[in-house]
């Protein structure tokens, strides 16, 4: 599908966006091994997490969806049924990666398999420590989806992660259930904490000892009525507007400020960006608040070491963002957005260029430079929800009208992206 997107005058308005994905992911593997039934408020409305649906139910599990509210009927925590066909995880790597770990504990075989961008993403980093924990993990080319996982009982590690990903920690912890004893990850950088605030609202034992997180095996956890925060992933590609068209002032409510997601807004504001936190509330663990963003020149950055792992989902967005700013975005230490949906380094740099934008690829990073205007291009999402999103907030500032093949991919993540952006931008154009 093509969608055409005219230069937009300004943004306006107050939204309030569907729930964060990591988290709704996170609070429905855990329903489904709680005793009792869970019941899910403001559920992501992405195709990844029903994908995760789709798994649960194809393990047994009992999943009730009524618009943005799920209940759960949980089996317990070795209650999953073995499966009678391959599981799919869709486009979803969190499905994947998160569900092997419970997978691992249960005494039957499974097989897990995704789409044609999955499939093309390293699953070895989660295959090395649940074979260390005593599964039995074949993946094609002994790396790379489907996975077929046999799983059984399980004993405690202590495992250092190679790479920051909480995609990883949290399939360690999850199998870290199952095993006898306490399961230890110790994490190059802090990643997203959601598993460890979610494992706690389910009765699970977890303690945080810097970058050291463990599990006790063999808890009893418990359903729970449970909201999910909106997702500010998917707020990003609104604030970035907001701030990108001149005369826009947005209020976003009910979004999610986790301190290990919230660096955006930190970052932004450090540049000058107009963002004023109104409101914050604490719920599962989880803070939630209102955020009002206005039109601001930026100043444009540096994203390195931790904070790249901090900004990894905001990258391809906040490169947009550094084009228009003042003096442009560095991005180090990226190497991970090279194995996302997309190689992200090199689907912005192809569609920055498109719109006449100068950037500099490296290995594991870009430079763009700041002070540039968007030329109107007809763009691609190249099947990456994240890159069609971001690439319609560049496209209301170009000189023209953009085209954006494959935008229906923004559904992965928040498939009202285009009419939610309607409503604040006004008529996109067809
Ligand atoms: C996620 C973690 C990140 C992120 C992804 C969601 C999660 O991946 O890019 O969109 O929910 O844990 P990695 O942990 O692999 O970096």
């Amino acid at each position: 599908m093509t969608t055409t997107i005219r230069p937009a005058t300004r943004l306006s308005g107050a939204l309030r966006l569907p729930g964060d994905k990591s988290i709704s992911h996170r609070y429905a593997m855990l329903a489904a091994i709680a005793e009792g039934a869970t019941r899910i408020r403001n559920f992501s409305s992405g195709a990844d997490c029903a994908s995760t649906l789709g798994a649960l139910e194809a393990l047994g599990v009992p999943v009730r969806r009524n618009g943005t509210e799920v209940v759960i009927d949980g089996r317990g925590l070795e209650g999953l049924r073995e499966p009678g066909a391959t599981l799919d995880a869709g486009n979803s790597g969190s499905t994947m990666r998160m569900l092997a770990g419970i997978l691992a504990g249960h005494p039957f075989r499974a097989t897990i398999a995704g789409d044609e961008s999955l499939s093309r993403r390293p699953m070895d980093r989660i295959i090395r420590p649940l074979e260390m924990m005593g599964a039995r993990v074949r993946a094609r080319e002994g790396r790379y989806p489907p996975l077929e996982i046999e799983g059984g009982r399980l004993r405690s590690i202590e495992y250092e992660l190679p790479v920051a990903s909480a995609q990883v920690k949290s399939c360690v912890l999850f199998a870290g259930l199952y095993a006898e004893g306490v399961t230890g990850v110790i994490e190059p950088v802090r990643t997203r904490d959601h598993t460890e605030l979610a494992l706690r609202e389910f009765g699970a034992e977890v303690r945080v000892d810097g970058r050291r997180i463990s599990v006790r095996g063999r808890p009893r956890l418990v359903a729970r009525e449970l909201d999910v925060p909106g997702d500010l992933s998917s707020a990003a590609f609104f604030l970035a507007a907001a701030l990108l068209v001149p005369g826009s002032e947005l209020l976003i409510e009910e979004v999610g400020l986790n301190p290990t997601r919230a660096a955006l807004l930190d970052f932004l504001a450090g540049q000058g960006a107009s963002i004023r936190v109104l409101r914050v509330e604490q719920r599962a663990g989880e803070l939630v608040g209102d955020v009002l963003v206005r039109h601001s020149p930026l100043r444009g950055g540096v994203i390195e070491g931790a904070l790249t792992a901090a900004l990894i989902d905001e990258i391809p967005v906040l490169a947009v963002l550094g084009a228009a700013s003042r003096e442009g975005l560095i991005v180090r230490d990226a190497a991970e957005l090279r194995i996302k949906e997309t190689d992200r380094i090199a689907t912005v740099a192809e569609n920055l260029r498109r719109m006449n934008v100068v950037v500099e690829v490296a290995p594991d990073g870009l430079r763009v430079p700041g002070g540039q205007r968007f030329r109107a291009a007809r763009l691609d999402s190249f099947g990456d929800h994240r890159i069609a999103m971001a690439f319609a907030v560049a496209a209301l500032a170009a000189d023209g009208e953009c085209t954006i093949e494959g935008a229906e991919a923004a559904a992965v993540s928040l498939p009202e992206f285009f009419p939610l952006l309607e409503k604040v931008a006004g008529e996109l154009g067809g």
